[in-house]
């Protein structure tokens, strides 16, 4: 079978690699006094809050199952408007906002909506994979610009200003970021907006990480930039939902009605059960448990990252957000002979019994120096998880 080309220029997920000999290897492991530590994993750890699992019971046991509006619950929006009036301090009208199946769809539906074909969107490199591949499916193109930690490995307005060619339509960048846990700073976002608007071009912030924001200089979202700003959200992080698939997207005003024309006949609509769950979590008991969690996944960056400062597996910039350490492993590489973070990622878990995420998914600029660890692990486990590696180290 012919297999189109678009699918074909999908790059592969590197880091699955990792997973199969790490599954392999933890089935092996299990029994011993080293079972695997998974600190490779991009969810939270925590499931949803028991009224929000009561919610989606009587959903189903009340028969609430039909399928919704394509742009979600009106009360649902409703809600996640008050959320952002009482968390953030910013006006969003509630039929400026799109209720998807994830920040996934709602990446796709933006992307689909505003990037032509031949259309660059710049991104910074480190980035999250997924969204390259959100671009490349509205046959855009992803163009990633180097980032330093001085930047943040965030996008300057500068940078933005110099890669701007005859084919570039816009910027997307993700704040907190995965795989950095770092921000971009509130005024060269913008600066970055400003140079956008002036090529009349689109700003995709995708924000899915920024209910987990540590420091108020961060904090804030892009849309208090305007309504000409479009943000991705979802229930998956801060809501710990991921496998409940919802999320949702801020679209301006004039954009909405054709993101409901493609999410109409894309998706028909996003899970009613999960958005019936959805809207107990903005009750203030809900809220109560998430800013508990949040504390915690805080707890857990400030005992890690300087443990792995202090293993010479340095973060060059400490995250303010979000639940990853995005590590300089070339140290730790030059003592025991390897020749990148790939390689270092597969010893870890060899001799560690710890998987982490080697760069190489993230980019190309510096990402053979890098590692990611996930954070959204138990104390327990983070601890154990620095003995191991001070060992290999020693
Ligand atoms: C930066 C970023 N954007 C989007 C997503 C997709 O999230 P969702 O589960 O809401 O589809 C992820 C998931 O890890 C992510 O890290």
């Amino acid at each position: 079978m012919q297999i189109a080309e678009r699918a074909r220029r999908v790059e592969p997920f590197y880091v699955m690699e990792i997973a199969k000999a790490a599954a392999k290897l933890a089935a092996e492991v299990a029994h011993t006094a080293r079972p695997m530590i998974f600190l490779n994993i991009g969810e939270p750890d925590f499931t949803a809050p028991e009224r929000v699992r009561q919610a989606a019971k009587r959903a189903v046991h009340e028969g609430h199952t039909q399928y919704t509006q394509a742009t979600g619950l009106p009360r649902l929006r409703v809600a996640i408007s008050h959320w952002y009036q009482q968390r953030f301090g910013v006006a969003i009208e509630p039929s400026r906002i799109v209720v998807t199946s994830g920040a996934s769809a709602a990446l796709q539906l933006a992307c689909l909506a505003l990037v032509n074909p031949g259309d660059e969107i710049l991104m910074p490199d480190p980035s999250y994979p997924c969204n390259r591949q959100f671009v490349q499916a509205a046959d855009g193109t992803a163009r990633l610009l180097p980032t330093t930690p001085v930047q943040r490995f965030q996008l300057s307005a500068s940078q933005v200003e110099q890669a701007w060619g005859p084919r570039t339509r816009g910027v997307l960048l993700a704040s907190p970021s995965n795989p950095t846990g770092t921000s971009i700073a509130a005024d060269e976002l913008a600066a970055i907006q400003r140079v956008v608007a002036e090529r009349n071009g689109i700003t995709i912030a995708d924000e899915i990480y920024l209910g987990l924001s540590h420091d108020a200089a961060y904090g804030q979202t892009a849309l208090a930039l305007g309504d000409q700003v479009v943000s991705i959200n979802s229930f998956s992080k801060y809501f710990c939902m991921t496998g409940w698939r919802l999320g949702w997207l801020v679209v301006p005003p004039e954009a909405v009605e054709p993101v409901e024309r493609l999410a109409q006949h894309l998706f028909i609509c996003p899970s009613t059960i999960s958005q019936h769950a959805a809207l107990a979590c903005f009750e203030p008991e809900s809220l109560a448990e998430y800013e508990l969690r949040r504390e915690e996944f805080k707890a857990r960056r400030d005992y890690f990252i300087p443990e792995l400062n202090r293993l010479g597996l340095t973060v060059p910039v400490t995250p303010d957000g979000a639940f990853y350490a995005y590590a300089d492993c070339s140290a730790a590489c030059e003592r025991l002979g390897l020749a990148s973070s790939w390689e270092f990622a597969f010893e870890v878990m060899r001799r560690c019994h710890v998987v982490i995420t080697p760069g190489r998914d993230f980019g190309s600029d510096s990402t053979a120096r890098y590692v990611r660890f996930s954070t959204a692990s138990s104390m327990a486990h983070l601890r154990e998880a620095i003995a191991r590696l001070e060992e290999l180290l020693a």
